[in-house]
């Protein structure tokens, strides 16, 4: 017992020591306690001027409901159309043939076009293999429509002849009309993916109003621009190359009706309308109109 006393008190031998003890005795809890009220008082600091009611941390705050709003069911979903998603998410693995995936515009395509969209897309939605389900999107993010939107366009610049798949219905508002009355020439330079979608969707309703001979060649630009560059821009499957007047003098000396017939109803590897059931047949020939006129 008496060792263990004798023990405790040679900690403190000295007077330096006894000195060092006794402030350190006071300061330490003095510290704490100043870090204590520092800390609650930052908390508690939700008043004008603190740092938690900024703008920044206020919207950070309010994301969530702002995100919600954005899917508010009464506002008509604008839908990617196949080509965005295609680039968005399926080029990451189908343009180079990444991983073993069917490389767009190849013959790659031949064996599963032959099995039919149907089987395509439940591939496509389930996964196999290296090919992730739904491409590795979410189903909050991106609908079956727009995978099978997709499909149909990689399916289409492969040498397929897929009809693009019918659009779910959606809840009845003003901004469906409102869509074509926005006319087709603030869509075309917003440049948005939004405005793109729109720009597809009053596509039908546009041409008409577009008729006029000066933008004759702007609704052959759009569609152009939209569906038809898929394969003339590179020239997949040898569709003559768009600009390339070696590849299009002998298609333009055969007459301009011949063409406009071919982009209509098709010609070899090229799909009827180059794929665009829905385009009218106006815009498919100012869509040729355009190409021929940047061969010229
Ligand atoms: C991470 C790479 C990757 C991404 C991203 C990807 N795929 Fe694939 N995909 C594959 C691979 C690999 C296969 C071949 C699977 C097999 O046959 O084993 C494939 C096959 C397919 C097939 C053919 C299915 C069949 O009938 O055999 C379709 C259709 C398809 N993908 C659609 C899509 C769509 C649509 C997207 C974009 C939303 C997408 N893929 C994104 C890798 C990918
Ligand atoms: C899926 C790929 C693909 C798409 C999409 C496509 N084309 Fe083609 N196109 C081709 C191929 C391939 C040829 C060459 C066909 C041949 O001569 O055998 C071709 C040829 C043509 C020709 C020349 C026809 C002739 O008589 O020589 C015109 C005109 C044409 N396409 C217009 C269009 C227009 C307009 C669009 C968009 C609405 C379009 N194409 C979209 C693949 C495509």
């Amino acid at each position: 017992m008496s060792e263990a006393h004798n023990e405790h008190e040679s900690l403190i031998k000295t007077p330096k020591q006894l000195i060092a003890a006794v402030i350190a005795g006071f300061l330490v809890p003095i510290v704490i306690i100043v870090l204590l009220v520092n800390y609650v008082g930052n908390n508690a600091l939700t008043g004008a001027g603190s740092s938690a009611m900024t703008e920044k941390a206020i919207a950070e705050r309010i994301a969530p409901v702002a995100k919600v709003e954005v899917k508010d069911a009464n506002a008509p979903r604008v839908y990617q159309t196949g080509e965005q998603l295609y680039k968005a998410v399926c080029a990451a693995c189908h343009a180079a043939g990444t991983a073993g995936a069917p490389k767009v515009g190849s013959a790659d395509w031949a064996p599963r076009i032959a099995q039919g969209y149907d089987e395509m897309l439940k591939i496509a939605l389930a996964g196999k293999g290296a090919m992730p389900a739904r491409g590795g999107t979410s189903p909050d993010d991106v609908t079956d429509y727009e995978i099978g939107r997709a499909i149909v366009y990689m399916a289409n610049a492969s040498g397929g002849k897929l009809q693009e798949p019918a659009e779910p219905a959606q809840p009845a508002s003003g901004a469906t009309a409102a869509a074509p009355a926005s006319g087709a020439a603030p869509a075309a330079d917003a440049g948005s993916a939004a405005a793109a979608a729109a720009a597809m969707a009053s596509l039908k309703t546009a041409a008409p109003a577009a008729a006029g001979a000066g933008s004759n060649l702007e609704a052959g630009k759009k569609l152009y621009d939209t569906v038809c560059m898929a394969c003339h821009a590179s020239g997949v499957m040898n569709a003559p190359k768009f600009g390339d007047k070696a590849a299009w003098a002998p298609r333009i000396a055969t007459g301009i009706d011949t063409l406009h017939n071919a982009a209509l109803k098709g010609l070899n590897a090229m799909p009827p309308k180059g794929g665009a059931a829905n385009a009218s047949d106006d815009d498919v020939k100012a869509a040729v109109d355009y190409m021929v006129s940047a061969a010229k």
